[in-house]
């Protein structure tokens, strides 16, 4: 627990960029950047990780980082006659401690973003939840990005005038810096609903009957048509603008880009129209290219189909400096820009002011969202379930007994082994929602509700929102949506499934750039066995199959399995331990089938009690009252109590880690470490 080590990461770490406390990037094999004709970088759903991620290595480049990666792909357009175009899709806000802990909460969000040059940016649904970040878009970083910020289908009430208006200009068009391909641009949001009073959605189907979009899009004098937007890339808004837009444009190229879902997808709707979707929390940064494009000044003489030339290549490259440098060209020494190092030290200053490397405690083990199952010792379900929940929540008075129940969607990051620090508060648990209760319902409902909830069905069909993935983490709901096969219902171990990435021979592995063009298979070279140098072993990280195959990723993994995980869980407070079952106590129970179990209660002395209060966070609320009333007890919110004055869990979370986590020597500036 020395604290040199930390000094000296502090020293180098300074000159590589990065944060000071992020680990250094692990070499790996990686896959070339496609270059070509019009390329693109490609952000999405940062929710404030402007610092990188702290604790792995595969994803520990910052903002800083990126501004200087960009500036150097920018001069290698310039230089080869390329383009290049940068496309942020939303969700910048909400789900880092740099965000959720200032005071104003955009405090230092809105000055870090705008360094960079995106020449496309548009609102996601974090932006609107409150109006107060609504404004914040309004005040910051609409003027900030002036017109590359578009609102295709968005409008806010203007805070100054009272007036309704859209949030930014509904679409755009212009040409390229070096090659004068001209581009129209549209930038969406999906049909969210979850919005505060000042701003307004419209629906996209909507959005396509309008005047000023048919007029838009009968355009003729234009290259390449550019949707980008926080809308999963598969979704039907997609689906509708892309068939709307090709109706209007038999063979013009059409470029999605979207998000929202955090993950890597890239989805071939024609031979001329691709999406790309780019991750989530500056994991990835998505690189696009086209080729072949007929502009004005390059006309395609062979054909007279400006489809038919057309060549689209993706990568979804690991947010980290050797990408980056590998990428660029550069090394540690010719990589940083002066700009990029002042933005990194911009967040590192941002970081401190804020205390975020204040240690709570120090995670014994690993606590994973999706990559074990549940339940799990190493899921985070589990250890709510299990430990966080029963021992903190006390029932009301010592007779009586509550049942908890969360929605997995309110946990947002794992818990890595080591230092819980005030940075991991809020990855885990950004949002300010309390714990709220409904006293002495009468146990024989009480105890079903979780069923109900697991089960979507009746309550949830009820409801305008169509089914309860909502109460998922994004990644699951985008799985239940539109990706069925993205994530193993089983629970068994993941060493047990082996699959062909994880088998690749790193010697024989083509490290070259392939082409994707409309409906090629997935590759399968993967198995050429030389028996020449040792492989080192890969780095478990992401192995993404999309419509081009399974080659996207620039860096060559090993394959980390995803689970499924509940709608919501459950932990029993006042009952005695022998009489709960509750479904993660027990690592070999099956896995979606015991679910809908929650904790239920199996015979034992303890008799079962008439009533029980429900406890649930706020976030749920219309859901558990549905599921009641299904039941056949009739409640309101009117009926419901805040548990301790509406402590929110994330406060609850934390005061736990400090009381089981805690470390003893804990320096002023309460970054004793942890042992390793
Ligand atoms: C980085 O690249 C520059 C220019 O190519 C070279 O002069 C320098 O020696 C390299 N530095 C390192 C540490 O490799
Ligand atoms: C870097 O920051 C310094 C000091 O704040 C400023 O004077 C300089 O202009 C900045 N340079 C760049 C390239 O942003
Ligand atoms: C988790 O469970 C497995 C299998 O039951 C066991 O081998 C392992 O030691 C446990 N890990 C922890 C951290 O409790
Ligand atoms: C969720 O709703 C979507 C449409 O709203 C539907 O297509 C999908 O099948 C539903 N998923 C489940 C698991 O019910």
């Amino acid at each position: 627990m020395s604290k040199t080590p930390l000094i000296l990461v502090a020293l180098f770490g300074g000159a590589l960029a990065a944060q000071p406390s992020a680990p250094d990037p692990v070499a790996a094999p990686l896959r070339e950047l496609p270059w070509g004709q019009l390329n693109f970088l490609h952000t999405t759903d940062i929710h404030g990780w402007w610092g990188g991620h702290l604790q792995e290595a595969s994803y520990s480049s910052d903002w800083g980082d990126y501004i200087s990666f960009a500036k150097h792909l920018r001069d290698r357009a310039d230089a080869d006659g390329t383009d290049l175009i940068l496309v942020d899709t939303g969700d910048r806000i909400e789900g880092n401690a740099i965000y959720d802990s200032s005071k104003p909460r955009g405090k230092f969000t809105y000055e870090i973003a705008k360094e960079q040059t995106i020449d496309l940016i548009c609102s996601g649904n974090h932006e609107l939840y409150k109006a107060e970040s609504a404004d914040g878009e309004f005040y910051h970083t609409v003027p900030d990005f002036k017109d590359n910020y578009l609102a295709s289908n968005l409008d806010i009430i203007n805070p100054e005038t009272g007036g309704r208006q859209p949030l930014a200009q509904r679409y755009k068009k212009f040409t390229t810096k070096n090659q004068g391909i001209r581009i129209l641009a549209f930038g969406f949001i999906f049909d969210f609903t979850g919005n505060d009073k000042n701003t307004f959605v419209q629906r996209v189907e909507d959005t396509v009957k309008e005047e000023w979009f048919r007029e838009a899009i009968k355009d003729k004098e234009v290259d390449l048509i550019l949707v980008y937007g926080h809308v999963d890339i598969r979704s039907q808004e997609y689906a509708l603008l892309y068939s709307t837009i090709r109706d209007a444009h038999w063979d013009t190229p059409i470029q999605f880009f979207g998000g929202h879902s955090h993950i890597r997808d890239y989805h071939i709707f024609d031979s001329g129209s691709v999406a790309l979707e780019s991750g989530r929390y500056m994991e990835t940064l998505g690189f696009m290219s086209i080729s072949g494009i007929t502009t004005s000044r390059h006309q395609n003489p062979n054909t007279n189909s400006k489809k038919r030339t057309l060549q689209f290549q993706r990568r979804y490259i690991d947010n980290n400096l050797f990408s980056m440098h590998h990428h660029s060209g550069k090394n540690a020494t010719t990589f940083p820009t002066q700009h990029g190092l002042n933005v990194s030290l911009a967040i590192g200053s941002a970081r401190k002011s804020l205390s975020l490397n204040h240690i709570y405690g120090c995670a014994p083990r690993d606590l994973f969202v999706s990559r074990r199952p549940y339940p799990h010792n190493e899921s985070i379900f589990t250890w709510l379930e299990t430990e966080l929940l029963p021992q903190s929540i006390k029932s009301r008075d010592p007779s009586k007994k509550a049942l908890v129940i969360m929605n997995t969607g309110g946990i947002r990051f794992d818990v890595f082994k080591g230092p819980f620090t005030k940075d991991t508060k809020f990855l885990v648990s950004p949002f300010t929602s309390g714990i709220a209760y409904l006293k002495d319902v009468p146990y024989t409902a009480a105890k079903r509700v979780i069923k109900l909830l697991n089960n979507a069905g009746p309550i949830l069909s009820s409801t305008n929102d169509a089914n309860a993935t909502f109460l998922l983490p994004p990644e699951h709901v985008a799985a239940a949506r539109y990706r069925p096969h993205l994530f193993d219902s089983s629970p068994t171990d993941p060493s047990e499934h082996p699959n062909q990435d994880g088998m690749l021979d790193f010697a024989s592995v083509d490290l070259g750039t392939r082409q994707h063009q409309g409906n090629q298979q997935p590759l399968r070279d993967t198995h050429h066995h030389h028996a020449s140098t040792e492989p080192p072993p890969l780095i478990p990280g992401y192995t993404t199959h999309d419509d081009a195959g399974s080659d996207g990723d620039d860096t060559i993994h090993a394959p980390i399995q995803f689970y499924n995980v509940p709608n919501c869980i459950q932990a029993a407070v006042g009952f005695s331990p022998a009489s709960v079952s509750g479904s993660g106590s027990s690592s070999d129970s099956a896995g979606p089938d015991s679910w809908v179990d929650g904790a239920e209660m199996v015979d034992g002395d303890e008799s079962e009690p008439e009533v029980v209060d429900i406890m649930y966070n706020e976030f749920i609320e219309k859901w558990v009252l549905l599921a009641l009333a299904y039941l056949g007890e009739s409640y309101s919110a009117e009926d419901s109590h805040l548990y301790e004055d509406g402590k929110s869990f994330t406060d609850i979370m934390t005061d736990w880690v400090e009381g089981h986590w805690g470390v003893d020597d804990v320096d002023d500036d309460g970054e004793a470490g942890c042992p390793s």
